[in-house]
Protein backbone atom coordinates (compact mmCIF):
# COMPACT_ATOMS: atom_id res chain seq x y z
CA UNK A 1 0.00 0.00 0.00
CA UNK A 2 1.71 3.24 -1.17
CA UNK A 3 0.71 6.35 0.70
CA UNK A 4 0.56 9.08 -1.29
CA UNK A 5 0.87 12.86 -0.79
CA UNK A 6 -0.12 15.16 -3.80
CA UNK A 7 2.10 18.21 -4.83
CA UNK A 8 0.04 21.16 -6.39
CA UNK A 9 -2.92 19.05 -6.01
CA UNK A 10 -5.03 21.53 -7.70
CA UNK A 11 -3.23 21.83 -10.95
CA UNK A 12 -3.40 19.75 -14.05
CA UNK A 13 -1.59 16.72 -13.04
CA UNK A 14 -2.42 17.05 -9.48
CA UNK A 15 -6.28 16.12 -10.31
CA UNK A 16 -5.29 14.15 -12.85
CA UNK A 17 -3.21 12.07 -10.04
CA UNK A 18 -6.27 12.21 -7.60
CA UNK A 19 -8.65 10.81 -9.30
CA UNK A 20 -6.39 8.01 -10.45
CA UNK A 21 -5.53 7.36 -7.19
CA UNK A 22 -8.63 6.73 -6.08
CA UNK A 23 -9.33 4.21 -8.54
CA UNK A 24 -6.01 2.00 -7.38
CA UNK A 25 -7.24 -0.50 -4.40
CA UNK A 26 -3.24 -0.27 -3.55
CA UNK A 27 -2.63 3.07 -3.32
CA UNK A 28 -3.99 5.59 -0.51
CA UNK A 29 -4.20 9.12 -0.59
CA UNK A 30 -2.99 10.70 2.79
CA UNK A 31 -1.95 14.33 2.13
CA UNK A 32 -2.74 17.22 -0.39
CA UNK A 33 -0.61 20.75 -0.58
CA UNK A 34 -0.94 23.48 -2.84
CA UNK A 35 0.80 26.81 -2.86
CA UNK A 36 -0.23 29.33 0.21
CA UNK A 37 -3.22 31.62 -1.13
CA UNK A 38 -4.68 29.47 -3.39
CA UNK A 39 -8.49 29.20 -3.37
CA UNK A 40 -8.35 25.49 -3.16
CA UNK A 41 -6.42 25.63 0.07
CA UNK A 42 -9.07 24.18 2.42
CA UNK A 43 -11.32 22.32 0.50
CA UNK A 44 -11.37 18.40 -0.23
CA UNK A 45 -8.80 17.02 -2.64
CA UNK A 46 -11.49 14.64 -4.48
CA UNK A 47 -13.75 17.41 -4.71
CA UNK A 48 -11.28 19.59 -6.80
CA UNK A 49 -9.83 16.70 -8.68
CA UNK A 50 -13.38 15.67 -9.66
CA UNK A 51 -13.99 12.25 -7.56
CA UNK A 52 -16.42 13.40 -5.01
CA UNK A 53 -15.06 13.89 -1.71
CA UNK A 54 -12.19 11.62 -0.19
CA UNK A 55 -11.60 13.18 3.47
CA UNK A 56 -8.82 14.98 2.39
CA UNK A 57 -8.15 18.59 2.68
CA UNK A 58 -5.93 20.41 0.87
CA UNK A 59 -3.39 21.94 3.35
CA UNK A 60 -0.72 24.97 2.35
CA UNK A 61 2.05 23.21 4.37
CA UNK A 62 4.63 19.99 2.99
CA UNK A 63 6.15 19.99 5.83
CA UNK A 64 3.19 19.09 7.96
CA UNK A 65 2.46 16.02 6.21
CA UNK A 66 5.66 14.81 4.80
CA UNK A 67 6.42 11.53 6.67
CA UNK A 68 8.79 8.19 5.85
CA UNK A 69 5.93 6.23 5.27
CA UNK A 70 4.48 8.35 2.69
CA UNK A 71 5.52 9.06 -1.07
CA UNK A 72 4.75 12.64 -2.36
CA UNK A 73 4.29 12.82 -6.30
CA UNK A 74 5.65 17.13 -6.88
CA UNK A 75 3.95 18.19 -9.88
CA UNK A 76 4.27 21.97 -9.05
CA UNK A 77 6.69 23.93 -10.55
CA UNK A 78 10.71 24.10 -9.73
CA UNK A 79 11.03 26.55 -7.45
CA UNK A 80 8.55 24.81 -5.16
CA UNK A 81 9.72 21.20 -5.72
CA UNK A 82 12.92 22.40 -4.72
CA UNK A 83 11.65 23.49 -1.53
CA UNK A 84 9.95 19.66 -1.40
CA UNK A 85 12.94 17.95 -1.89
CA UNK A 86 14.95 19.60 0.94
CA UNK A 87 11.88 18.81 3.23
CA UNK A 88 11.41 15.57 2.11
CA UNK A 89 15.20 14.68 2.40
CA UNK A 90 15.02 16.42 6.02
CA UNK A 91 12.17 13.74 6.86
CA UNK A 92 12.84 10.80 5.11
CA UNK A 93 10.15 10.83 3.40
CA UNK A 94 10.03 9.26 -1.02
CA UNK A 95 9.42 12.32 -3.07
CA UNK A 96 8.75 11.67 -6.71
CA UNK A 97 9.28 14.78 -8.75
CA UNK A 98 7.88 15.33 -12.10
CA UNK A 99 7.93 19.37 -12.38
CA UNK A 100 10.60 20.80 -14.61
CA UNK A 101 11.92 24.36 -15.28
CA UNK A 102 14.94 23.99 -13.48
CA UNK A 103 17.91 25.72 -13.92
CA UNK A 104 21.68 23.95 -13.48
CA UNK A 105 21.96 25.29 -9.70
CA UNK A 106 18.95 23.72 -8.91
CA UNK A 107 19.90 20.60 -10.79
CA UNK A 108 23.00 20.19 -8.47
CA UNK A 109 21.04 21.34 -5.66
CA UNK A 110 18.78 18.59 -6.28
CA UNK A 111 21.57 16.09 -6.65
CA UNK A 112 23.15 16.96 -3.13
CA UNK A 113 19.80 16.56 -1.76
CA UNK A 114 18.12 13.79 -3.17
CA UNK A 115 20.61 10.47 -1.91
CA UNK A 116 19.34 11.79 1.66
CA UNK A 117 15.95 9.93 0.73
CA UNK A 118 14.07 8.27 -1.68
CA UNK A 119 14.03 10.52 -4.79
CA UNK A 120 12.78 10.06 -8.43
CA UNK A 121 13.29 12.99 -10.55
CA UNK A 122 12.07 12.66 -14.19
CA UNK A 123 10.87 15.37 -16.56
CA UNK A 124 8.77 12.81 -18.17
CA UNK A 125 7.44 10.13 -16.61
CA UNK A 126 5.86 8.32 -19.97
CA UNK A 127 6.91 4.59 -21.33
CA UNK A 128 6.70 5.97 -24.30
CA UNK A 129 8.69 8.96 -24.19
CA UNK A 130 11.39 6.84 -22.26
CA UNK A 131 11.96 4.17 -24.66
CA UNK A 132 11.85 7.08 -27.51
CA UNK A 133 15.03 8.56 -25.37
CA UNK A 134 16.71 5.44 -25.84
CA UNK A 135 15.93 4.80 -29.39
CA UNK A 136 16.96 8.43 -30.19
CA UNK A 137 20.80 7.76 -28.55
CA UNK A 138 20.94 4.57 -30.93
CA UNK A 139 19.95 6.56 -33.75
CA UNK A 140 22.21 9.81 -32.41
CA UNK A 141 25.04 7.26 -32.85
CA UNK A 142 24.35 4.87 -36.19
CA UNK A 143 23.35 8.58 -37.96
CA UNK A 144 26.69 9.96 -37.31
CA UNK A 145 26.91 13.12 -39.31
CA UNK A 146 23.12 13.81 -39.56
CA UNK A 147 21.91 17.28 -38.17
CA UNK A 148 19.78 16.30 -35.07
CA UNK A 149 17.03 18.46 -34.29
CA UNK A 150 14.83 18.51 -31.53
CA UNK A 151 11.41 19.86 -31.82
CA UNK A 152 8.45 20.17 -28.96
CA UNK A 153 5.07 21.50 -28.69
CA UNK A 154 2.84 22.42 -25.70
CA UNK A 155 -0.32 23.64 -23.90
CA UNK A 156 -0.31 27.98 -24.03
CA UNK A 157 0.19 28.19 -20.32
CA UNK A 158 3.54 26.03 -20.20
CA UNK A 159 5.63 28.27 -18.01
CA UNK A 160 9.36 27.14 -18.89
CA UNK A 161 10.64 26.20 -22.13
CA UNK A 162 11.98 23.71 -23.66
CA UNK A 163 10.54 21.48 -22.01
CA UNK A 164 12.18 19.26 -19.34
CA UNK A 165 11.84 15.92 -22.15
CA UNK A 166 13.13 18.13 -24.87
CA UNK A 167 16.10 18.70 -22.96
CA UNK A 168 16.79 14.79 -22.27
CA UNK A 169 16.32 14.44 -25.80
CA UNK A 170 18.99 16.65 -26.37
CA UNK A 171 21.30 15.82 -23.71
CA UNK A 172 20.54 11.79 -24.90
CA UNK A 173 22.30 13.06 -29.00
CA UNK A 174 25.00 14.54 -27.03
CA UNK A 175 26.10 11.87 -24.88
CA UNK A 176 26.02 9.29 -27.63
CA UNK A 177 28.06 11.25 -29.82
CA UNK A 178 30.39 12.79 -27.13
CA UNK A 179 29.28 16.14 -27.12
CA UNK A 180 29.05 18.79 -24.53
CA UNK A 181 25.18 20.17 -24.78
CA UNK A 182 26.18 23.45 -23.15
CA UNK A 183 28.22 23.90 -26.04
CA UNK A 184 26.04 22.24 -28.87
CA UNK A 185 23.07 23.35 -28.32
CA UNK A 186 20.95 25.87 -29.86
CA UNK A 187 17.34 27.23 -28.59
CA UNK A 188 16.00 29.05 -31.44
CA UNK A 189 17.03 30.80 -35.04
CA UNK A 190 16.47 34.04 -36.18
CA UNK A 191 18.56 36.26 -38.76
CA UNK A 192 21.96 35.73 -40.37
CA UNK A 193 22.46 32.71 -38.65
CA UNK A 194 25.17 31.37 -40.78
CA UNK A 195 25.79 27.70 -42.14
CA UNK A 196 24.59 25.02 -39.32
CA UNK A 197 27.77 23.78 -37.74
CA UNK A 198 27.91 19.95 -38.25
CA UNK A 199 27.80 19.05 -34.37
CA UNK A 200 24.62 21.70 -33.67
CA UNK A 201 21.95 20.01 -31.91
CA UNK A 202 18.60 22.80 -32.84
CA UNK A 203 16.03 22.55 -29.73
CA UNK A 204 13.02 24.49 -30.61
CA UNK A 205 9.74 24.91 -28.44
CA UNK A 206 6.44 25.92 -30.19
CA UNK A 207 3.43 26.87 -28.06
CA UNK A 208 -0.50 26.82 -28.14
CA UNK A 209 -3.40 25.69 -27.58
CA UNK A 210 -4.23 22.69 -25.11
CA UNK A 211 -1.25 20.39 -26.84
CA UNK A 212 -0.48 18.19 -23.94
CA UNK A 213 3.30 17.70 -25.36
CA UNK A 214 4.56 16.41 -28.59
CA UNK A 215 8.17 15.79 -29.49
CA UNK A 216 10.45 15.22 -32.58
CA UNK A 217 13.25 14.41 -33.66
CA UNK A 218 14.56 14.89 -36.52
CA UNK A 219 17.96 13.22 -38.06
CA UNK A 220 18.03 15.17 -41.36
CA UNK A 221 21.41 13.59 -44.09
CA UNK A 222 21.78 14.22 -47.56
CA UNK A 223 19.05 13.34 -49.21
CA UNK A 224 17.06 11.15 -46.21
CA UNK A 225 15.63 12.49 -43.03
CA UNK A 226 14.29 10.28 -40.18
CA UNK A 227 11.95 11.81 -37.97
CA UNK A 228 11.07 9.79 -34.22
CA UNK A 229 8.40 11.37 -32.98
CA UNK A 230 6.32 10.66 -29.57
CA UNK A 231 2.54 12.67 -29.35
CA UNK A 232 1.01 12.63 -25.45
CA UNK A 233 -2.46 12.59 -25.96
CA UNK A 234 -3.63 12.36 -22.30
CA UNK A 235 -1.86 13.58 -18.86
CA UNK A 236 -3.53 10.17 -17.44
CA UNK A 237 -0.04 8.54 -19.60
CA UNK A 238 1.88 11.03 -17.86
CA UNK A 239 0.00 10.14 -14.40
CA UNK A 240 -0.33 6.62 -14.68
CA UNK A 241 3.89 6.69 -15.04
CA UNK A 242 3.94 8.58 -12.04
CA UNK A 243 2.30 6.45 -9.89
CA UNK A 244 4.14 3.76 -11.32
CA UNK A 245 7.02 5.33 -10.11
CA UNK A 246 5.99 5.59 -6.82
CA UNK A 247 4.86 2.35 -5.65
CA UNK A 248 8.26 1.16 -7.31
CA UNK A 249 10.55 3.85 -4.90
CA UNK A 250 8.37 2.66 -1.39
CA UNK A 251 10.83 -0.09 -0.30
CA UNK A 252 14.10 1.42 -2.69
CA UNK A 253 17.03 2.21 -0.35
CA UNK A 254 18.01 6.12 -0.46
CA UNK A 255 19.27 7.62 -3.57
CA UNK A 256 18.21 9.51 -6.39
CA UNK A 257 16.27 7.03 -9.00
CA UNK A 258 14.99 8.20 -12.66
CA UNK A 259 12.14 6.65 -14.93
CA UNK A 260 14.59 4.36 -16.78
CA UNK A 261 15.30 2.53 -13.36
CA UNK A 262 11.70 2.04 -12.89
CA UNK A 263 10.83 0.70 -16.34
CA UNK A 264 13.99 -1.37 -16.48
CA UNK A 265 15.51 1.20 -19.89
N1 LIG B 1 7.18 14.74 -15.56
C1 LIG B 1 6.08 14.72 -16.31
O1 LIG B 1 5.72 13.70 -16.91
C2 LIG B 1 5.24 15.97 -16.40
C3 LIG B 1 3.97 15.94 -16.98
C4 LIG B 1 3.20 17.11 -16.98
C5 LIG B 1 3.69 18.26 -16.37
N2 LIG B 1 4.94 18.25 -15.83
C6 LIG B 1 5.45 19.41 -15.09
O2 LIG B 1 4.78 19.41 -13.83
C7 LIG B 1 4.58 20.75 -13.39
C8 LIG B 1 3.09 21.00 -13.17
O3 LIG B 1 2.39 20.87 -14.41
P1 LIG B 1 0.82 21.19 -14.48
O4 LIG B 1 0.49 21.20 -15.93
O5 LIG B 1 0.06 20.30 -13.55
O6 LIG B 1 0.82 22.70 -13.93
P2 LIG B 1 -0.33 23.48 -13.20
O7 LIG B 1 0.07 24.92 -13.23
O8 LIG B 1 -1.67 23.09 -13.72
O9 LIG B 1 -0.25 22.95 -11.67
C9 LIG B 1 0.78 23.27 -10.78
C10 LIG B 1 0.15 23.42 -9.41
O10 LIG B 1 1.19 23.53 -8.44
C11 LIG B 1 0.75 24.47 -7.45
N3 LIG B 1 1.87 24.98 -6.67
C12 LIG B 1 2.72 26.00 -6.96
N4 LIG B 1 3.59 26.19 -5.94
C13 LIG B 1 3.27 25.28 -4.99
C14 LIG B 1 3.78 25.00 -3.69
N5 LIG B 1 4.81 25.69 -3.15
N6 LIG B 1 3.22 23.98 -2.98
C15 LIG B 1 2.18 23.26 -3.50
N7 LIG B 1 1.62 23.50 -4.72
C16 LIG B 1 2.17 24.50 -5.45
C17 LIG B 1 0.03 25.54 -8.28
O11 LIG B 1 -0.80 26.35 -7.47
C18 LIG B 1 -0.72 24.69 -9.30
O12 LIG B 1 -2.01 24.34 -8.82
C19 LIG B 1 5.22 21.64 -14.47
O13 LIG B 1 6.56 21.90 -14.11
C20 LIG B 1 5.17 20.76 -15.71
O14 LIG B 1 6.15 21.10 -16.67
C21 LIG B 1 5.71 17.14 -15.83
Amino acid sequence: MARLIVAGAAGRMGRMLTSLIVQQPSHILVGAVEAKGVKAVGADAGEIAGVGALGVRIGDDYAAVAAPDTVTLDFTNAAASMEHLEIAAAKGAAIVIGSTGFTPEMESRARALAPKTRTLIAPNMSIGINVLIKLVAEAATLLNGFDAEVLEIHHRTKVDAPSGTALALARAIAAARGQDLQKSAVFGREGITGVRPPDQIGVMALRGGDAVGDHTVIFAGLGERMELIHRTQSREALASGALRAAAWLVDKPNGLYSIRDVLGL
